[in-house]
């Protein structure tokens, strides 16, 4: 790192804007009702991805999750390939009586790309009619669909055309966008670009976890410029071909991205570790959120990427900013690793089933940062792992509470999914990992369908709000 370089990396540090401290809980005067302080309209839901939950996909991971590193251990734990899923390629309907036996007024859900277009140029009518249907049976059922066009997998052809590390995947995903938008607009106006297009910079390209399995530090931030001048491009076809206002709130599309935030916080007082958690906050949070002021992608990471480029369509692509929040890292310089830095958790932190920080108060943090860059907000994730499923109900009561503190301070924060309506294939953790407010029996043929204490809670919250959860009928399920 040239002197010139560590010098501006840490007077931005220094300068830069941190997450505006957190009020102690017992601080706090009580709130008022939540439906008093959210916005009417507030979309409270549950989140999924196609991958994840649909079951007989065949794309990128699907031929990933069948290797193995040199070393010989497995690319997913246990050896879990995604299989079946959950099936809700076939269990649709159950899983919407599940929303409304939620209370839920929305969910968000990814539509497979590699389903809906298996070979380059060769559109699946069939997969886009069931899709459609699937918009259809929501909206009927009260549930505004949130649809997001890509979460992480691609279609064979693209990844063995190099995926993201191809300029011309940008053409691509742009021509599905547009068919997406024709075909179901008329059904949709929360759309989603891309899901957290830094988390597959860093797994796919830095750590080398996910396909395309790269560690490559200089190729992920051409990876990530590349998903965000895709994004543009995107919005500007759900713009331009979805011209139908499918609920009457006088807009035909909403466009974001979900971005994934994290609290990351200097271990140490020691000025080379607020540096690098000023440099790693500016690079993972704050770059996405910066693009869609200043419509240029500005990447400065010594000798890896010095990017600044204008692109067009960006500047005002976002109509929300989409956040996924699930947690907080301590951050101690480490010059030797391709993040410049290693992240870990503090000791004696209350943690989920992966390890990761339980921190509600990062979450209001959050929404206070990124509620200054005058975009409505909608929490598109936040959730935890619990296999047990006996702590999610105060992990969910106690975020929540953050999204009411927060819009009670004036956040402009429209909606809240967890993530996630079911237990499901977490990527390269497999299906151990617990993120259902319903869990999964996957030994079971027909995939069986739980509440977790957590779904009560959920009801509690839905009732606050005006909604009316049901009782879910045999034949629902
Ligand atoms: C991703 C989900 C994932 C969740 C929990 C998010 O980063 O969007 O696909 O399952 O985190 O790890």
């Amino acid at each position: 790192m040239s002197l010139i370089h560590a010098a501006k990396i840490a007077l931005g540090s220094l300068v830069s804007e941190p997450h505006p401290p957190a009020p102690s809980r017992s601080a706090l005067a009580p709130l008022p009702p939540a439906q008093q302080v959210l916005p009417s309209g507030f979309l409270l839901g549950a989140a999924t991805a196609s991958h994840q939950v649909e079951g007989g996909n065949d794309n990128d991971w699907s031929e990933w999750e069948k290797g193995s590193y040199p070393d010989g251990k497995p690319h997913i734990k246990h050896q879990d390939v995604s299989g079946v899923a959950c099936d809700s390629w076939n269990r649709f309907a159950g899983d919407v009586a599940l929303l409304r036996e939620l209370g839920a007024n929305a969910y968000r859900l990814s539509l497979e790309w590699s389903r809906l277009e298996p070979e380059e140029g060769t559109w699946n009518e069939a997969v886009a009619d069931r899709y459609l249907e699937w918009m259809r049976m929501l909206r009927a059922q009260g549930i505004q669909p949130m649809v997001t066009l890509n979460h992480f997998t691609l279609p064979r052809w693209v990844a063995a055309q190099g995926g993201w590390a191809n300029e011309k995947t940008v053409e691509w995903i742009t021509a599905y966008t547009r068919r997406v938008a024709r075909k179901l607009g008329a059904e949709v106006d929360l759309w989603c670009t891309l899901n957290e297009p830094n988390v597959l910079m860093a797994f796919g390209y830095m750590k080398g976890e996910w396909p395309p399995g790269l560690s490559d530090g200089k190729l992920g931030l051409h990876v990530l410029a590349r998903q965000i001048r895709a994004h543009a491009r995107m919005a500007r076809e759900l713009r331009e071909h979805d011209t139908v206002d499918a609920d009457g709130d006088g807009h035909a599309t909403r466009v974001g991205i979900a971005h994934h935030v994290r609290i990351f916080q200097p271990a140490t007082r020691s000025p080379m570790d607020r540096v690098m958690a000023g440099f790693t906050d500016r690079l993972f949070n704050q770059l996405l959120v910066d693009v869609n002021r200043t419509g240029r992608i500005q990447i400065s990471v010594p000798g890896m990427a010095d990017l600044d480029e204008a692109v067009p369509d960006l500047k005002g692509s976002y109509d929300y900013l989409g956040l996924n929040y699930y947690s907080r890292d301590m951050v101690r310089a480490d010059f030797k690793s391709p993040t410049l830095s290693r992240q870990y958790v503090a000791e004696g932190r209350p943690v989920n089933d992966l390890g990761w920080d339980i921190y509600p108060e990062g979450l209001y943090q959050a929404l206070k940062r990124y509620g200054r860059a005058g975009l409505p907000i909608y929490i598109t994730e936040n959730g935890m792992a619990d296999g047990k499923g006996d702590r999610r109900p105060g992990f969910l009561r106690e975020h929540f509470e953050a999204v009411v503190h927060a819009a009670h301070e004036g956040v402009d924060v429209r909606g809240y999914f967890h993530w996630s309506l079911l237990d499901n294939f977490e990527w390269a953790e497999g299906f151990e990992p617990r993120f259902g407010l319903f869990q999964v029996d996957y030994s079971s043929p027909d995939r069986t369908r739980t509440p977790t204490p957590a779904v009560a809670t959920f009801q509690e919250l839905a009732r606050g709000l005006g909604l009316d959860p049901q009782a879910r009928t045999d034949d629902a399920a």
